[in-house]
């Protein structure tokens, strides 16, 4: 081999490698171009070195030299792409592009349900009435004896009724005076407050009742009324139709139809249920009435003195309808996708 062969066969070499060794894009990939240029066996690099032998003695210290450059010149290649690929993969994290606009991140927003109670405390705030609060775990006597509803009422049954256990025993005497259950309605506290002061009397109650009702569209076996009662000496009827069309026009607009229809609750005497117009049909939103003698002389008032009125609304309702939700069980989903729109 002449000293002319010997230089173009490195050129080429070194032109190879060039190209291989920048589209190795993987450690695996380099190693590979690696043995084929630079392996101590049979890497072309070698095999050029073997063929130094065949030169005529006066070139060989020319092509020793030719040889050491294109050596080098591999071994440069080598360690710039090892150090490409290298610093390929520390980019390749996620990549953030601070010339986006930020985001906000989702900070979470009150409950609708918490929101309604809110807005109706305001609301009833505003008419007088102070907001109290009484326990979800009742006595027989709060929930039911005081409001009047006689032992064989229907809705002392326990298959509706949550009754509870105490210390570990079932309680299956329902009538038992230290039964305790998860209060049905609101009215309780309407007892509460009348034990533990004296007329004149007007507060508002939110909170949660339970029943045992199937869930459905309109039914939860846990939902919240708002309880209303004013009692002074001389409460009417006129009164309650008062404040419940102001309450609801104030909540649900002043264009909203209200209606009155007689009814019967054993706590009120006489007793009406409250009606809402909603897309053109009347729904039950609650009852109300004048307080029953047998009420207020439960809780040492005297009938022929003072007397009232109470109501009790279904909040869950009147969110519902305020915001367009046709059903109750929306609004104990935890969804966020819903209670994101509150
Ligand atoms: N407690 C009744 C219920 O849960 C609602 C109610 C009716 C409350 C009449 C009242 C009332 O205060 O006067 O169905």
């Amino acid at each position: 081999m002449d000293i002319g062969e010997f230089k173009l066969a490195l050129e080429q070499l070194v032109q190879d490698a060039e190209r291989d060794f920048a589209a190795a894009n993987t450690p695996d990939a380099l190693e590979q171009a690696r043995v084929a240029y630079l392996g101590a066996r049979s890497g072309r690099l070698k095999t050029i070195q073997k063929q130094m032998g065949t030169l005529p003695p006066d070139c060989r210290k020319e092509g020793g030299l030719a040889f050491n450059q294109a050596k080098q010149r591999l071994q440069q290649l080598l360690a710039d792409s090892q150090q490409r690929i290298k610093s390929n993969a520390a980019d390749s994290g996620p990549q953030i592009d601070p010339t986006l606009p930020g985001y906000r991140p989702h900070l979470g927003t009150v409950h609708p349900i918490t929101q309604t109670i809110e807005h109706l405390m305001e609301i009833m705030g505003r008419l007088g009435f102070a907001a109290v609060e009484g326990p979800e775990v009742e006595d027989t006597w709060h929930n039911f004896i005081a409001l009047n509803i006689p032992e064989d009422h229907p809705a002392r049954d326990p298959l509706d009724n949550f009754y509870l256990t105490v210390a570990g025993q079932a309680i299956d005497d329902a009538d038992a005076k230290d039964a305790r259950l998860l209060r049905s309605q609101t009215s309780t506290v309407q007892i509460r407050v009348m034990e533990n002061a004296s007329p004149p009397v007007r507060v508002i109650s939110l909170g949660r009742v339970y029943r045992p009702d199937e869930a459905d569209p309109t039914h939860f076996p846990m939902f919240h009324q708002m309880e209303g009662l004013w009692i002074d000496r001389e409460v009417h009827m006129g009164h309650l139709k008062s404040v419940l069309r102001l309450f609801a026009t104030a909540y649900l607009g002043s264009d909203v139809q209200i209606r009155f229809r007689p009814s019967f609750f054993p706590f009120t005497e006489p007793s009406v249920e409250v009606d809402f117009q909603w897309n053109g049909q009347w729904m039950e939103f609650g009852g109300a009435g004048m307080v029953d003698p047998n009420v207020l002389r439960a809780v040492g008032y005297d009938p022929e003195e003072v007397g009232g009125f109470a109501f009790g609304l279904g909040v869950e309702r009147l969110c519902m309808r305020r915001h367009g939700v046709t059903d109750i069980r929306d609004l104990y989903r935890n969804d966020l996708r819903f209670l994101h729109q509150f």
